[in-house]
C-alpha cells in the first residue's frame, strides 16, 4: 500500500512538474519588482511582447495583471484605450489598474505607487494591451504597417490574443470578456467578432469568450451624431428657444447638416458650449491662449487646477480635461481619423496632464522592470501618438452589436453622463434602436447605498447603463462605482 502511494506520488510529482514546465506563464515575462513601489505585488505581474508578424517585426505590448481574487476562476479581460492612438496605460495608470500614482514631488523623482482598492485586477485577471503597433510601447521594424485602420487593427489584436493564449495556456478555460472605452467602441466589437469567427472556424486555442463592456464608445456616425445637442439642451446647455430653432431647422439632422440655417443654428449650440470641457462638462477647462502656444510642450497645468476634479480615491490623480479622441462636434466618420497630435500639429493631447504617466513611462529603470523595449527601437512613450494613419473602415458598430448579442455573448455599453465627448444620449439611443424587447426597464443602480446611475436592460444580454456625474474615462471620475458595475457584471448578476 505504502509502495503504490509512493509511485502515486512519484508520478503526481512528476506530472506536476510537467504540468509546471508546460503549462506556466513565461517567466521571462514576470515582474519582479517595479520603481516607485516598496509593497508586495497582490498578485502576479508580467509583461513583454508578442511577435504578431515576425516577417514584419511587428509587436505587441502587454501589461498583464492577474486577478487578486482567484486568477485560476476569474474573468480574463482584456483592456484597450482609444483614440486612436492612445496606449492602454491610460487605463492602468489613471483608471483602474493595481496602483495610483502619486506625482512626484520634485521634477528629477518619480511617481509614487500605492495600491488601488478599486482596482479591477481584485476580481478578474487583465491584460493592458498597446494596440495597433505604433501605439504605446508596441512597434514594427517596418514602418508600412502604422498606415492602418479598423479591420487590420481587429485581424492583429486576434493574432496577438491567440498567441497570448498559448503563452498562457492556464487561462484559455478562464472566461474572457473584452473591455474599453471612447474609441474602443470600435475596437471591441470588431475585435470580438474576429474572435468569433475564430472559435466557428475551430481555430486553436479556443477563447472561452463570454461576453464585452464599452464606455462612452464610438459607435454610429448618425447615433453619436445627433446626440450632442439633446445632450447640451438636457444639460441646460441651450435654451428651449435654441433648441425649438435647431430642430425646427435641422429636422433631426444634426451630424450632417443639409442647410445654411441648420448649419447656422449649430454654430449657435458651439458658441454655447465652446467653453466647456467636452470630457465632462462639469470639470473646468485650461482655456487659455498659453494652450495652443505650448502645444509643442507638455502641457503642466496650474497648480490651482490641481485641486479639482476629486474623486474617491484616496490619492488625487490627474484633473483631466485631455482629449483622447477627435475635436468638438466632429463624430467619427468613415475614412482617416486624425489624432489629436495630427490635429495640433504636436505630440501632446491638449488640456492633459499626463505628467505621471510620462515621466514613469520613460524612465530607463521603468521600462526596465516592465520589459519595455529601449527608446532607441521604439521611441519615447506618449499617451496618444501621432506615428499611426489611421482609417476607419469597419463603418457602424451597429451591426456587429446584433450579431454579436443575438449569439448570446453578454454586452454592456456605459456612459459617464457628463461626457460629452460621445455622449450618452447617443449610446441611450443606439442601444435602444437594436430593437430588443426591455427586460429591465429604465430604474436607479445603486452603489454604496447611493443612486449611481441609471440602466435598462435589453433581451440578449444587452445592457445600457449610465454613471451618472462621470466624464467620459468613467473608472478615473467614478472608481468605486466603476467597479461595483464591473465586478457585477463580470459575474452576471444584475447590476
Ligand atoms: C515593409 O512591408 C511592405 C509591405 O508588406 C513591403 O513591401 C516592404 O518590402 C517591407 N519593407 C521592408 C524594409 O521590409
Ligand atoms: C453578421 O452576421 C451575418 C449572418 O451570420 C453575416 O453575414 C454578417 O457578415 C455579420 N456581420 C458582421 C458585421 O459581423
Ligand atoms: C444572459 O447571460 C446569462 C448569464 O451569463 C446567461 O445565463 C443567459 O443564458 C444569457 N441569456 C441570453 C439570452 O443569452
Amino acid at each position: 500500500m505504502a509502495k503504490t502511494s509512493l509511485v502515486l506520488y512519484k508520478i503526481l510529482v512528476y506530472y506536476l512538474s510537467f504540468v509546471a514546465l508546460t503549462y506556466s506563464a513565461p517567466e521571462t515575462a514576470l515582474i519582479t519588482q517595479i520603481p516607485g513601489f516598496s509593497g508586495t505585488f497582490p498578485s502576479k505581474h508580467y509583461s513583454g511582447y508578442v511577435t504578431i508578424d515576425e516577417n514584419h517585426g511587428r509587436n505587441l505590448f502587454y501589461y498583464f495583471v492577474e486577478s487578486e481574487g482567484n486568477p485560476s476562476k476569474d474573468p480574463v479581460v482584456l483592456w484597450l484605450n482609444g483614440g486612436p492612438g492612445c496606449s492602454s496605460f491610460d487605463g492602468f495608470i489613471y483608471e483602474h489598474g493595481p496602483f495610483n500614482f502619486e506625482a512626484p514631488k520634485t521634477q528629477e523623482s518619480l511617481p509614487i505607487l500605492h495600491l488601488n482598492p478599486y482596482s479591477w485586477s481584485k476580481v478578474s485577471s487583465i491584460i493592458y494591451l498597446d494596440s495597433p503597433a505604433g501605439v504605446g510601447f508596441s512597434y514594427s521594424k517596418n514602418q508600412t504597417d502604422y498606415i492602418t485602420g479598423d479591420l487590420k487593427t481587429a485581424t492583429d489584436t486576434h493574432v496577438f490574443l491567440l498567441k497570448w493564449f498559448q503563452l498562457y495556456p492556464e487561462f484559455l478555460s478562464n472566461p474572457f470578456f473584452i473591455a474599453g472605452e471612447s474609441y474602443a467602441g470600435v475596437y471591441v466589437p470588431t475585435l470580438a467578432s474576429e474572435v468569433v469567427k475564430g472559435i466557428d472556424a475551430g481555430t486553436k486555442p479556443i477563447v472561452n469568450f463570454k461576453g464585452y463592456l464599452v464606455g462612452n464608445g464610438v459607435t454610429d456616425e448618425v447615433f453619436d451624431g445627433n446626440a450632442l445637442v439633446p445632450f447640451a439642451h438636457g444639460m441646460g446647455l441651450i435654451s428651449d428657444e435654441l433648441f425649438e430653432e435647431v430642430q425646427n431647422e435641422c429636422r433631426g439632422n444634426f451630424y450632417n447638416p443639409l442647410s445654411d440655417a441648420c448649419d447656422g443654428k449649430l454654430s449657435e449650440v458651439d458658441k454655447n458650449i465652446a467653453g466647456l470641457n467636452i470630457y465632462d462638462i462639469l470639470e473646468p477647462c485650461y482655456h487659455g491662449t498659453e494652450m495652443w502656444d505650448n502645444a509643442a510642450v507638455k502641457i503642466r497645468l496650474p497648480s490651482s487646477f490641481r485641486q479639482l476634479g476629486e474623486t474617491d480615491r484616496p490619492l488625487p490623480v490627474r484633473k483631466r480635461m485631455f482629449g483622447r479622441a477627435w475635436p468638438f462636434r466632429a463624430p467619427v466618420r468613415d475614412g482617416i481619423v486624425p489624432t489629436w497630435p495630427q490635429l495640433l500639429n504636436s505630440v501632446s493631447v491638449p488640456c492633459t496632464d499626463d505628467e505621471v504617466a510620462y515621466s514613469w513611462l520613460n524612465d530607463a529603470a521603468v521600462r526596465k522592470a516592465i520589459h519595455a523595449a529601449e527608446e532607441s527601437i521604439v521611441g519615447s512613450w506618449e499617451l496618444c501618438t501621432d506615428k499611426i494613419a489611421f482609417d476607419h473602415d469597419a463603418g457602424s458598430m451597429i451591426k456587429y452589436h446584433k450579431n454579436l448579442t443575438a449569439r448570446g455573448y453578454r454586452a454592456l455599453i456605459f456612459s459617464g453622463d457628463h461626457d460629452m465627448c460621445v455622449p450618452f444620449t447617443g449610446s441611450e439611443a443606439w442601444t435602444r434602436s437594436v430593437g430588443y424587447k426591455i427586460v429591465d426597464k429604465w430604474r436607479p443602480w445603486t452603489s454604496n447605498g447611493q443612486v449611481a446611475g441609471y440602466t435598462q436592460g435589453y433581451e440578449n444580454n444587452l445592457t445600457f447603463l449610465t454613471i451618472k456625474g462621470a466624464g467620459h474615462t468613467v473608472p478615473e471620475y467614478k472608481p468605486r462605482e466603476a467597479f461595483d458595475f464591473y465586478s457585477r457584471f463580470l459575474a452576471g448578476k444584475p447590476i
